[in-house]
């Protein structure tokens, strides 16, 4: 690939449907910007599999969105950030396309962190992989080393949402038990970050069984915040999206499946095509 830094929209990668959460809010704040969206359905969930396969997953993902002449790529995953992008920002980046850049959303949801919390006790819900890989653990230590963090995986979460079971009483009693797993693990606990794209699909039931007092954060605006400031400090890369306001849809799994549960999202109608990664 040559060292060129293309024109062309901004790559959303997420491992299904989850990272709509963090595109909607992207299309908000850069309402001209050109996105094109991939989730990996036919392979979702990620937050169960090793960290080989979610690398060499997101790598395939990554290469096929700059070949679609992608100059930046939002890994709007936390799994894939959690386990992938800093190998990718580190060893693959320099070699496959050193102009482009990979971002993740880990570092801006922990950077935000000191807006919501009073207490310093942050809950974290994530995937079992985002969990295990410690990165918000290494990112607070980094950022906020006065925090405490109490994780929890839910391993149902991600599934619920893929299958199209968020409404659902199945839904509700996989989030009340881990919401009361989290918050019994300190009673100082104030904030907790929805650590997973998926997750937000879920907010009527977190809402509804989170106790009082405690916020949630989702990452959506905060993505968005921070993609903006740093397209304002990246004037070559800000220069390279081009503008004309569309966004296009691609999965690895059934076209119309997806579109149906995007349209709903997105809020408007939404067309996809599959496509398949190598
Ligand atoms: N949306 C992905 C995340 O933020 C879901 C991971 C999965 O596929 O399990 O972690």
């Amino acid at each position: 690939m040559p060292d060129e830094l293309p024109h062309g929209p901004i790559g959303v990668f997420d491992s299904g449907y989850g990272g709509l959460t963090v595109l909607r809010d992207l299309r908000r704040a850069l309402p001209d910007a050109d996105f094109l969206y991939l989730g990996d359905n036919a392979r979702a969930p990620y937050g169960t599999r090793s960290f080989e396969l979610v690398y060499e997953f997101t790598l395939q993902a990554v290469r096929y969105l700059f070949s679609r002449g992608c100059p930046l790529v939002i890994l709007a995953c936390n799994t894939a950030s959690a386990k992938a992008l800093r190998s990718i920002q580190q060893n693959d980046l320099p070699l496959l396309a050193p102009s482009r850049r990979v971002l993740g959303v880990i570092r801006p949801t922990v950077e935000a962190l000191s807006d919501y919390t009073r207490t310093g006790a942050v809950g974290l819900f994530g995937t079992p992989g985002t969990v295990a890989s410690g990165s918000y653990d290494m990112e607070i230590a980094k950022l906020h080393p006065d925090m405490r963090l109490y994780a929890h995986a839910c391993p149902m979460w991600v599934p619920l949402v893929e299958y199209r079971e968020s409404d659902g009483d199945g839904a509700d009693y996989f989030v009340r038990r881990d919401i009361e797993a989290l918050t019994a693990m300190s009673p100082d606990i104030d904030t907790v970050i929805l650590g997973c794209t998926h997750y937000p699909l879920l907010i009527d039931k977190i809402r509804k069984y989170m106790p009082e007092g405690i916020s949630v954060v989702t990452q959506g605006e905060i993505v968005a915040h921070s993609l903006t400031d740093y397209l304002r400090r990246h004037t070559d890369i800000e220069a390279a999206i081009t503008r004309h306001g569309t966004t296009e849809y691609l999965t690895t799994e059934n076209a119309a499946k997806f579109a149906d549960m995007a349209c709903v999202f997105m809020g408007a109608p939404v067309s996809a095509k599959r496509i398949e990664l190598v």
